[in-house]
Order: C-alpha cells, then sequence, then structure tokens
C-alpha cells in the first residue's frame, strides 16, 4: 500500500493517510526516546519487531472479545488501523512495583502488589506526561466518568488476557501502558503493546526482555526485543497448528419412525416435487478443538457423540476430523 499524507510523527511511530476516510497507516520506526526525551537512540529492526508483537497480541485481544484499532498487518514494520479521536490519556495498569512505582512506594522493584493498580497520565510532553486521577480527568474534560469506567474495565480485562499469555511462554507481565480513542462513539483499544510500552520479564531469571534495557543503558536491546517475539510467534504457531474442527453428521437409524421427514415429504408433494419418495431429518453439529492428534480427537468426539449429542437408541452419527482453515 503506498501511503500518502502523513499525518502525524511521533517518537516511535508515523501515522499516515490512506484512501479511507477512517483508517490509517501506522508504520514502526526503530528510533527510542526515554527519561522524557532526554536519551535518544536506536534499537536495531525494534520497528518490525513492534509491529509483530503488538499486531500478534491484538489479535489475542480481539479473540477474546476486546475490540482494538487492529485492522490488517500492511508489512513488516506497518499496519493499517481504524482511525480514532484518541483520549490523551496514557491507561497504566501494574502488577509488580517497577519504575516510578519504587520511589512513590518506596518499595523494591520486584515487591508483588497485592492487586492490581490503575493509573492514569496526562498525555502532554510539555508537562511531562503528569499522573491524574478521576477528578482531574472529569474536571478537565478529558473522559467522560462513564467511558473512563469502560476504559478501566477494558484495561483490566486485558491485563487478565495478556497476563496469562505471557505466563503460557514464561514471562512475568509486570506493567504495561494502554491508549485508547473513540471509533464510531465507541471506545476502542489503540497504539501499540509491545516491549515499548510494557516490562516484561523472564520468569526463571528476571531478566528484563523491554525497554528499561535502553532506560538503564544495559545493552542487548535488539536481543530482548527478539526473544520477546520469537517467544510469543512460537506460542501462536503452535496454537494454530493444534487446532482441529470436528463435524458431527446425527441421521435417524432407518425404521425408525420420523414424522418431521413425513410432515417435509408431504409438503414437497404439495409443491409439486412428487419424484420425493423419503425424507429424513437429521442434525448436522461442528466443534472446534484445541488438539493436533486427529485419531485422539475423533474417538474423544465419538464418545461425547454417544453421550450427548446424539440419542444412541434411535440416531446414528457419523464424525469427520478435519484441520481448521478458518484461525
Ligand atoms: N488508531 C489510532 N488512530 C489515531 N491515532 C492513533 C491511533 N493509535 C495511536 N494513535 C496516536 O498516534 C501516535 C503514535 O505515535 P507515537 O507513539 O510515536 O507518539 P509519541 O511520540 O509517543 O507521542 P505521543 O505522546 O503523542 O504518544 C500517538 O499520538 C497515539 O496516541
Ligand atoms: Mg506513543
Amino acid at each position: 500500500m503506498q501511503p500518502n499524507r502523513i499525518i502525524y510523527e511521533g517518537k516511535a511511530k508515523k501515522i499516515y493517510a490512506t484512501g479511507a476516510e477512517n483508517l490509517v497507516l501506522m508504520v514502526f520506526k526503530d528510533e527510542a526516546t526515554a527519561l522524557d526525551g532526554a536519551k535518544k537512540g536506536i534499537i536495531e529492526n525494534k520497528g518490525i519487531m513492534n509491529n509483530r508483537i503488538s499486531n500478534l497480541l491484538y489479535e489475542v485481544l480481539e479473540q477474546n472479545g476486546i475490540e482494538t484499532h487492529l485492522v490488517k498487518p500492511v508489512d513488516d514494520r506497518s499496519v493499517l488501523v481504524k482511525k480514532m479521536d484518541m483520549v490523551p490519556l496514557e491507561v497504566v495498569v501494574r502488577n509488580v512495583v517497577a519504575g516510578s512505582l519504587v520511589k512513590r512506594l518506596g518499595k523494591p522493584e520486584g515487591t508483588e502488589l497485592k492487586s492490581t493498580v490503575v493509573e492514569y497520565y496526562y498525555k502532554d510532553d510539555a508537562l511531562h506526561d503528569p499522573m491524574v486521577n478521576q477528578c482531574h480527568i472529569k474536571a478537565m474534560g478529558w473522559a467522560q466518568p462513564e467511558h473512563l469506567k469502560e476504559m478501566q474495565a477494558r484495561a483490566l480485562a486485558v491485563n487478565t488476557i495478556l497476563k496469562e499469555l505471557f505466563a503460557q511462554i514464561n514471562i512475568i507481565l509486570v506493567d504495561f501502558k494502554l491508549e485508547f480513542g473513540f471509533y464510531e462513539g465507541r471506545i476502542v483499544l489503540g497504539d501499540e503493546i509491545s516491549p515499548d510500552s510494557c516490562r516484561l520479564w523472564d520468569r526463571k531469571s528476571l531478566e528484563k526482555l523491554d525497554k528499561d534495557r535502553f532506560r538503564r543503558d544495559m545493552g542487548q536491546e535488539s536481543e530482548a526485543y527478539r526473544e520477546v517475539m520469537v517467544r510469543l510467534e512460537k506460542y501462536m504457531a503452535n496454537r494454530r497448528g493444534n487446532r482441529l474442527k470436528a463435524r458431527v453428521y446425527i441421521t435417524l437409524k432407518p425404521g425408525v419412525l420420523d414424522p418431521q421427514g413425513e410432515a417435509v415429504k408431504k409438503s414437497l408433494h404439495v409443491l409439486g416435487y412428487e419424484e420425493v419418495e423419503e425424507v429424513r431429518m437429521g442434525k448436522f453439529i461442528e466443534l472446534g478443538l484445541q488438539s493436533r492428534d486427529k485419531s485422539a480427537a475423533k474417538r474423544e468426539v465419538e464418545e461425547l457423540s454417544h453421550k450427548l449429542l446424539a440419542n444412541p437408541v434411535i440416531e446414528d452419527y457419523r464424525v469427520e476430523v478435519l484441520e481448521d482453515e478458518t484461525t
């Protein structure tokens, strides 16, 4: 896709207009900034990795019923997204003490929080993105209280989904930042979720796999981002490969009376389809399965068909298992 007019160039991404009024192209850059813009640098291939990571995470969120701005990845650095009217807030979710919370609460980094913390920051570089509370947000009209409530609930749901997902790849989701916007009147999750906007620690070594490596001059930034991307991609590929589809065809046993079939047959005759001699009604059920083994899946679906889907006294069933091409 040929991007046209640039709408906005930020520190990490560029936003371009597209042929469609309601869509924009988001292009991820390798530039990194930290410490309120005082520290600048390049993390090699960061743009490519953040684009992939963010798109994968948004795909998982969508599968879990969270609407995101993701429309379609376009190339290695760019993604087509819904053009939103952004809420000027950063919604931060924290599971573990880290970053600015270390000083504010006087607790060492890594201290477990007894419950999830949600914080809001007003997006304004000149003011250094100050932390604000719900009263400030309401008083300044940055978001209506009902919209703020919705964003908070959405942020907590994202936390539950992503914490679980990262746990599967041996990563602790320490904290992260979200940005929301309005699209066709709905609150939708925008911007990105990546090692730029999350703190991610390896579960065993507690090694940092995020932008803190850059903030603290720890080195190996690009390698850390790559580690997150590779683990996520492997996990997703596995999950996709594991999907099977089962089709169960249930029909009445020969000789069993089928009043419904008889009624349909009569109607067909009334309509002039005299040549129809017999109508037997049946059921078709499709199941999605998280499994790789086709024959084990077939045995299992036959068993559950026998127990529940069909009535084995009067019905026959046939099970077919195939790869699920839709995921
Ligand atoms: N779907 C979207 N539609 C419109 N704007 C978006 C969308 N998603 C994110 N944005 C905005 O696009 C910009 C992305 O650029 P980038 O993240 O580089 O900005 P930034 O330098 O961090 O500056 P900012 O403080 O504005 O975030 C942000 O301003 C973000 O709020
Ligand atoms: Mg930004």
